[in-house]
Order: structure tokens, then sequence, then C-alpha cells
């Protein structure tokens, strides 16, 4: 399937897990576009099959910087073509915020909702107080992710 992925990334974490997901998914025989600054227009252009958002979460649960613009875009358009896709959302975190654990998934995984895309898997939360290994955290989940969708 042709995935197309994005992030929301403060420091870059996320941004790195996205990376290690779309080279997790090619070699399980998916094909990936990733552009850490690409737009819905360029997202578009390569006529998704699936999604994958990944996002951490900064301020008091909210979404990076970076990601507004898509973020905004998304759900000011409500592509038709998102409609009924499947999906999934990664967000990174930290539970010492324990109101606003993983605000920016959720965040993302509504506005998923918005689109009618299909989470075929329930949200990943990874949590920075508990490890410092986010990659290789989300392999096992991606996993199944890869999997689900060649199904
Ligand atoms: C200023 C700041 C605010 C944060 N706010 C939240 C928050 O509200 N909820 C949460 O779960 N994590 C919060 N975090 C933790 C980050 O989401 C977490 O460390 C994540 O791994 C950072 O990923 P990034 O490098 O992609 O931005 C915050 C971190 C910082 C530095």
């Amino acid at each position: 399937m042709r995935v197309a992925l994005f992030s929301g990334s403060v420091y870059g974490t996320a941004e790195d897990v996205a990376r290690h997901a779309a080279k997790q998914l090619e070699a399980a025989g998916h094909s990936c576009y990733f552009d850490p600054r690409g737009d819905l227009t360029a997202l578009l252009a390569h006529h998704p099959q699936a999604l994958l958002g990944v996002t951490s979460t900064t301020g008091m649960g909210e979404i990076p910087d970076n990601l507004l613009p898509l973020y905004s875009e998304l759900r000011d358009n409500l592509p038709a073509a998102l409609r009924g896709l499947p999906g999934g959302v990664i967000g990174l975190g930290d539970s010492s915020y324990s109101d606003s654990f993983c605000a920016g998934g959720e965040l993302l995984a509504e506005l998923f909702e918005e689109l009618g895309i299909r989470q075929i898997q329930p949200m990943l939360r990874l949590d920075a107080s508990e490890s410092v290994t986010p990659e290789a955290d989300a392999e096992p989940w991606l996993e199944a992710f890869a999997r689900a969708l060649a199904e």
C-alpha cells in the first residue's frame, strides 16, 4: 500500500519515529511518502492509500507548531480522497504531564475521525518518562499496523 506519513515534533523525536516507521513499513513491503515539511497538496499528490500520523505533545497538551499548518489544512478541507482510508496515530508524550498525556496524539486521532479515516489499531502512546528508545518501542505496534494494511 502507499502510506503517507506526517509528523509533529518540537525537538525531533517524533520526526525520528516517523522516519523509522517509514523504513519499517517499506521493509514490510509498503511504499511510503514522508516529508516532515510537506503540505496537503504534496500529501494528496502521492495518492495515499493509508495514513500514519506521528506527533508529540507540547505546551499544555498542544500539537507542535510544525504540524499546525497541515493539521489546519486537513481540518478545513476534509479531503474526500482520504475518507474511508485505514490509518493510525502514534502519540509521543510524557506521563508526568498527567492531565495532558499524549493530548497531541489525541487531537490527531480526533481529526482522523472527522476525516473519516479508520484507525486500524488504537493509538500508540510513547512515554518519555518510561523509555528513551521510542523508535524501538514503536516497532511491535508498527509490525501489527503493517500486517493489518496488507490484509
Ligand atoms: C515545553 C514542553 C511541554 C510538554 N507538554 C506535554 C504535554 O502536555 N503532554 C505530554 O504528554 N507531553 C508533553 N511534553 C513531552 C513531549 O511531548 C515528549 O518529551 C516528546 O517525546 C517530545 O517529542 P519531540 O522531540 O518530537 O517534540 C512536553 C515537553 C515540553 C518540552
